[in-house]
């Protein structure tokens, strides 16, 4: 069985009682399809974050937040540090698109972030893409290669590490990138991953997100470089969410 790794991030959705209630059904579903081998992680908004731990403890399936800031402690109204999270979450998601574009976080910002999350012993789900003008203008992999190496330059290894692929232009909008496209990219990033950080790094896993369904799932990991996905709306769903694990776990098999 090759690895899988399958990320539900439920973005500003859900209340602490509503994400108790979506975490059980899903931990229920899974649980029937006796999906133990591959890696699952729900990313419910940091306010949900005991809620969700509690109906999955035992369970399996890992806990993630969805943003930090990049410090330990102090005068930051309203930000969640690395170390508190550390308390109810192994994973992270760092770099999402939304963040970069709706409050303006840098590469290298983002770099502190992937650090600061290493260092408190949460896992980064690095999130990288672009958008759909540089993907029409030709340089789409050497533009998503610089935010990976910027991500990552405050590294000295990529234990730990997850790389998320998510073109901008794929997400929310139902119009997923094709495998093809994703696996050139995923094996572009992963090269440069080797390159930066030496062999160890080849098995840092690398997902595609946008627009993932329990349809498309399948072609995507069927690709040797896509080891999973990174899943937004359809992770809000019990039902579907727990036939794309399902799927691609027996594509996986
Ligand atoms: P989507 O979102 O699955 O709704 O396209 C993916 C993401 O933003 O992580």
């Amino acid at each position: 069985m090759s690895s899988l790794t399958i990320i539900g991030n439920w973005k500003m959705n859900t209340t602490p009682s509503t994400a108790r209630i979506l975490a059980a059904e899903i931990r229920d579903r899974l649980r029937t399809d006796g999906e133990t081998d591959t890696l699952v992680v729900l990313c419910p908004p940091a306010i949900a974050l005991e809620s969700v731990s509690g109906a999955l403890n035992g369970s399996g399936i890992a806990v993630g937040v969805q943003n930090i800031y990049p410090s330990t402690s102090g005068a930051f109204t309203g930000e969640v540090s690395p170390q508190m999270a550390r308390e109810l979450a192994e994973f992270v998601i760092v770099g999402h698109s939304e963040r970069r574009e709706l409050f303006g976080e840098s590469d290298e910002f983002v770099g502190r972030k992937v650090a600061a999350a290493s260092e408190a012993g949460l896992r980064p789900i690095l999130c990288v893409g672009e958008s759909l003008d540089i993907r029409r203008s030709g340089h789409a992999e050497r533009f998503v290669s610089d935010q990976l190496l910027e991500g990552v330059s405050r590294l000295d290894n990529a234990s730990g590490l997850i790389v998320a692929y998510e073109p901008v232009w794929a997400i929310g909008t139902g119009e997923s990138a094709t495998p093809e496209i994703t696996q050139m990219m995923l094996a572009t990033l992963r090269h440069a991953l080797v390159s930066r950080f030496g062999e160890q790094a080849a098995s840092v896993p690398h997902l595609y997100g946008g627009s993932v369904n329990a349809d498309n799932i399948r072609d995507l990991v069927r690709q040797p470089d896509i080891d999973g996905a990174l899943i937004g709306g359809a992770s809000l769903s019990a039902e579907s969410f727990a036939a794309i694990v399902k799927n691609a776990a027996e594509i996986c098999a």
